[in-house]
């Protein structure tokens, strides 16, 4: 997800102020392996006021009112302790609110319908069985770079019509985008971080415009074309708006996407049992990829801003406020999900998780993701004999927001798939 990336000033929340010891632990990066006790004790203390300015939310049910009330807003600028963003900037809109949101969403949601999703299952497991045969034929696998990162990547340059082979610029502009991308607290965001994110998006606009200007004057079956086409009442995408939402597609479609397939191979290779049963019965993959988003959300936080004093749970959130909407705690709230530190493959109602949030901006590639993951899942469980973890430590991406693994190698005796 891209957008307006704060930088941090010495206005941000919490500067002078001190935050609380949990909210200090949360953000320090040596928390990443496992930030559940610290998420659940700023669950039990939620909701509140953490310093000026800032409303921390993390109980399920009123994240999930946070994230479906109108009157809050999704611009981050609205802010009152605002820093000013820097370098060159697109507004996608998954920053906006109605009714520019509404209607840059409208022109878009057509080309992910849950029937256009579906109907490219078979080239994605194609895609997938690639992938499992070259960690085959190495005989290494490093779930990261050999599964995680091509396959969603591969997935939305096809769609998009922008040449695989690019892949690995993408790669690198969404790393330094979702680097910067952390909610404005001290100590989060390195100064150096946020010059690097606004180079980044310089680069995706460079190389976007070319791909926009070429397709309109030779437009293909791709989705850049489409959306250039898009015509809705007399109502079309502006150069920028196309920008902006190609920029949102390729980093939304794939650094979450990454994380989910890390952070669920991960849950696996640690409950054999899971593992042992989602073999037995590949037909639970559906169900293991909703578990995963729950047990270990791939995006843990987000934020909006109140456009007025509003009640949220045992506080008042004053207009202009910062809601820090902690999923990652609200998905493991034992009000909603019984014995919810279990991860259960086959738990009812798991997709009652937050982690592609809910209201006006819930996740527009969730069905996306969902299809990619349960084949890659249900691969990983049936074709891959004898699977182990080396090592004992696993490196975790330093972001707080994007929650996952920096390489994740596994062992196996052989790897099984149709000729
Ligand atoms: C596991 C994978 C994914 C997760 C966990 C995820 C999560 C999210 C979340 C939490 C939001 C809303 C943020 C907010 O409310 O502030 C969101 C929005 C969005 N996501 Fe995803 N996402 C995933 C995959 C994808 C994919 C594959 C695509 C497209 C190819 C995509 C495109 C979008 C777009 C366009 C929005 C903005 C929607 C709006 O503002 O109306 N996402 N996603």
């Amino acid at each position: 997800m891209t957008g307006g990336i704060p930088e941090i000033s010495d206005r941000a929340p919490g500067r002078g102020a001190g935050l609380s010891a949990d909210l200090e632990a949360l953000v320090d990066p040596a928390g990443r392996p496992d930030p559940y006790p610290v998420l659940r004790r700023l669950r039990e203390a939620s909701a509140h006021t953490a310093s000026d300015g800032l409303v921390v939310v993390a109980g399920h049910a009123d994240c999930s009112k946070v994230l479906r009330d109108p009157a809050m807003s999704s611009e981050r600028d609205l802010f009152r302790l605002s820093p000013t963003a820097r370098g060159p900037r697109t507004r996608n809109f998954i920053h906006l609110d109605p009714p520019d949101h509404t209607r840059l969403r409208r022109l878009v949601t057509k080309a992910f319908s849950p029937r256009v999703v579906a109907a490219l299952e078979p080239r994605i497991r194609t895609l997938t069985e690639d992938l499992f045969r070259a960690a085959a034929e190495r005989g290494r696998f490093e779930i990261v770079s050999d599964l995680a990162y091509p396959l969603p990547l591969q997935v939305i340059c096809e769609l998009l019509g922008v040449p695989v082979a690019d892949h690995h610029l993408f790669q690198a502009w969404s790393a330094k985008l979702s680097e910067a991308l952390e909610p404005p607290l001290p100590g989060l965001v390195a100064p150096r971080a946020t010059g690097e994110a606004a180079r980044a998006r310089a680069e995706f606009i460079r190389y976007f415009s070319e791909v926009i200007a070429e397709r309109r004057t030779s437009p293909r079956d791709d989705l850049v074309s489409q959306l250039i086409q898009v015509n809705e009442n007399g109502d079309q995408l502006t150069d920028s708006e196309l920008l902006a939402t190609c920029i949102l597609l390729i980093n939304a479609g794939h650094e979450t996407t990454v994380n989910l397939i890390a952070n669920g191979v991960l849950a696996l290779l640690r409950d054999p049992d899971a593992l042992r049963l989602l073999r037995a019965e590949p037909e639970l993959a559906g169900n293991t990829v909703e578990e995963v988003l729950r047990y270990d959300a791939p995006v843990q936080l987000t934020t909006r801003v109140a456009r007025q004093d509003t009640a949220v749970g045992g506080t008042v959130a004053r207009a202009g406020d910062m809601l820090l909407v902690l999923i990652g705690a609200a998905n493991r709230d034992p009000q909603v999900f019984e014995d919810p530190d279990r991860f259960d493959i086959r738990r009812p109602r798991a997709s009652q998780h937050l982690s592609f949030s809910a209201g006006a901006h819930f996740c527009l590639g969730a069905a996306l993701a969902r299809l990619e993951v349960r084949i890659a899942f249900e691969l990983f469980a049936t074709r891959v004999i004898d699977p182990r973890l080396t090592g004992e430590e696993i490196p975790y991406k330093p972001n707080l927001s994007l929650r996952g693994p920096d390489r994740l190698d596994v062992d196996f005796r052989d790897i099984k798939l149709p000729d």
